[in-house]
């Protein structure tokens, strides 16, 4: 339980789900972690949580929808624990399955400000450090709709397979100066993420799900936080600009 020993990441979205496994995955192995989300009560519960179980945890609040708190997020970061290492974009929302024919503008703005601007803004600002640090690794949360075009709404489909291509690109163009870029693209996942979503589009939800038996299995936190450790980890030295997805074959199909 060594692999991040000394390293410091800031994990999006880690007041639950997905974000909250990876942060105390990443604890687990040495890192210090920034647990970065905008439910003021799920992150500071979880850095309690954290610095009770004895390791180093610091909360700040932030919607990655705002270019301000990204960049405060980033900058008390690094005045807390003296540098950043990783960066896991993570924090995301889903669009209610909506199919093209039903896409209501403020979803697809919404969408589009916390999962892809998000993200773009957070590496904008945490690139400049990394080179000056020597070099940095992200990861980045896409999802199997980000490798498929059928399994969700437009908006979000649209949305992770920019995921993908920002992270191919930072990861082309950066990789020379030591920063690594890659994204996990899981399928189904038990969390409370469908069940955040009100007022499904029902049409959207109908076609998107034709395949979903085939699914062999709903994914754990845990089996994603286990990839997240590999890409954040120097085990994965080799790899760069990958999407993998987390799927148990379902898109192999
Ligand atoms: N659960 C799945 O089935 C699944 C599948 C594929 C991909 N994903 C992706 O994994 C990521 C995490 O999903 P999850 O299942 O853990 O979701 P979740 O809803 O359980 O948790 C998401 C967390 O992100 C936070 N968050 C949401 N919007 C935010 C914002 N604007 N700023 C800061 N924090 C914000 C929430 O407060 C919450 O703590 C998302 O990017 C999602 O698209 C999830």
């Amino acid at each position: 339980m060594t692999r991040l020993v000394n390293k410091v990441a800031i994990i999006t979205g880690s007041g639950a789900g997905i974000g909250k496994e990876i942060a105390r995955s990443y604890a687990k192995e040495g890192a210090k972690v920034v647990i970065a989300d905008f439910n003021e009560e799920a992150l500071n519960a979880t850095v309690a949580e954290l610095t009770a179980e004895g390791f180093e945890a610091f909360g700040v609040k932030v919607n990655v929808a705002v270019e301000e708190d990204v960049n405060r997020m980033v900058d008390d970061a690094i005045a807390h624990f003296s540098k950043v290492d990783i960066l896991v974009n993570n924090a995301g929302v889903g669009d209610q399955m909506q199919a093209a024919a039903n896409v209501q503008d403020a979803t697809w703005s919404r969408v589009i400000d916390i999962n892809l601007t998000g993200v773009m803004r957070a590496m904008r600002k945490v690139i400049p450090h990394f080179i000056e640090n020597g070099g940095g690794t992200i990861v980045n949360m896409a999802s199997i709709s980000g490798l498929t075009g059928g399994r969700g709404g437009l908006a979000y489909t649209a949305v992770k397979h920019a995921v993908v291509g920002m992270t191919k690109n930072v990861a082309s163009q950066y990789g020379p100066q030591g920063i690594r870029c890659n994204t996990i693209a899981p399928a189904q996942i038990a969390t409370n993420f469908a069940a955040n979503m009100q007022d499904m589009d029902q049409f959207g939800l109908e076609v998107a799900t034709r395949g979903v038996n085939l699914m062999p299995k709903v994914g754990t936190v845990e089996e994603v936080s286990n990839i997240a450790i590999f890409l954040a980890s120097d085990e994965s030295s080799l790899i760069n600009g990958v999407a993998l997805a987390a799927d148990a074959g379902w898109s192999a199909y």
